[in-house]
């Protein structure tokens, strides 16, 4: 049996990445970032960066996929400035100091190739083992004091992005860890106010990092319903379960929402098409980015849907992450036709860094 993939049908003068309709090749604007094209790099970790400060090496990566026609990138997580934020030592941080100093060698390296990038600000919450002496963070055993201490500590940290260079900030509360346990309602025990109205804590960390840094710079929250330990987590039952939880995200300041799924043609809720970010964008009006397995083979055999969700506004941005370990020029690839060399991401592909 043969199978014909779609992108395989469409010659180059069909390409379909030109024509009617926001494409991937179309220019978007955020704020004060204009972006050439509607690609992003997904965030990922990668332990590159002993005592947290990152290296030459991981400026020259984030370079090659810049280079490589992605429009926007999006750090791997970085580990904002308390101690309860992660035991990890290879996690890149972002604070004053060394780490600071290293981004701006990464932000620069960058931009001197024509990208834009985000950094991501992250805190693992329940995540983090309990070594040195310092517990995990969770909902239950944070204190309002403590609430209080890890939004300035998210507010610090963007301020150091910004010295450092980045165009914009993200915020990671999707996938389990710390204010996306505020956000679900399985490890949201609380009865205060913080976990009444469960998106209390991430909107005061949008409130305070917005507060922080200049207003033209764009602010991205990342969300999602699964959990890295249970795929099957949901933070919102239905799409106005959802509402309740990023509306006050978006009245603290959010300008873009960046919607995590494991796959991103699927529906978020039964009785529509839309996904999570089609979802977001429809119930906030702010631009959102879909992820989740874009492009994980090179023949590429969801492209109409993702075509078809950019040109309909289901969502405005397309975020690709493994794909982009396999492939740092995947972008340029993409949509110039040359998806022929696009090489299928493999598993060991996260073993390698260039
Ligand atoms: C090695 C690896 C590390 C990741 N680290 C992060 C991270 O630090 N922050 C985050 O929000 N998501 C992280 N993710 C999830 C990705 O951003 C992305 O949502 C996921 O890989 C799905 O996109 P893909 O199918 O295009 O790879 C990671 C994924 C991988 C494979």
């Amino acid at each position: 049996m043969t199978t014909t993939s779609p992108l395989r049908t469409l010659s180059a003068s069909t390409s379909p990445f030109s024509g009617g309709g926001p494409q991937l090749t179309s220019p978007f604007s955020v704020g004060g970032l204009h972006l050439p094209n509607r690609l992003v790099m997904a965030p990922m970790t990668r332990f590159r960066s002993p005592g947290g400060v990152p290296t030459a090496e991981v400026a020259a990566y984030y370079r090659r996929r810049a280079a490589g026609g992605i429009g926007l990138i999006v750090t791997e997580g970085t580990l904002v400035g308390h101690p309860s934020a992660s035991h990890e030592t290879t996690v890149p941080r972002m604070t004053a100091g060394p780490a600071e100093e290293g981004w701006r060698q990464v932000t620069a390296a960058v931009h001197a190739a024509g990208g834009r990038i985000a950094a991501q600000l992250w805190h693992l919450g329940s995540e983090r083992r309990p070594i040195d002496g310092i517990p995990a963070w969770t909902p239950s055993t944070m204190s309002v004091a403590d609430i209080d201490t890890i939004v300035a500590a998210f507010a610090e940290s963007a301020r150091v992005a910004v010295r450092a260079g980045f165009d914009a900030v993200e915020i990671h509360a999707a996938h389990g860890y710390l204010l996306d346990e505020f956000l679900w309602p399985v490890t949201n025990r609380r009865t205060d106010t913080y976990g009444t109205a469960r998106a209390t804590f991430p909107a005061e960390v949008v409130r305070a990092v917005r507060a922080a840094i200049p207003a033209s710079t764009p602010l991205i929250v990342r969300f999602s319903q699964f959990k890295e330990r249970d795929y099957d987590a949901r933070i919102a039952a239905s799409p106005h379960e959802l509402e309740s939880l990023l509306a006050p995200l978006a009245a603290a300041g959010a300008d873009v929402l960046h919607a995590s799924q494991r796959r991103f043609w699927e529906p978020a809720f039964p009785g529509s098409q839309l996904n999570l970010a089609g979802w977001s964008r429809k119930l906030t009006g702010l631009p959102s980015i879909t992820v989740g397995s874009v492009g994980l083979t090179a023949d590429l055999p969801e492209l109409p849907r993702l075509l078809a969700g950019l040109s309909d506004g289901e969502f405005d941005l397309v975020a690709a992450g493994r794909i982009l370990l396999a492939n740092p020029t995947w972008g340029r690839l993409l949509t110039t036709n040359r998806h022929t060399e696009i090489r299928n991401y493999r598993k060991s592909d996260e073993d390698v860094y260039f």
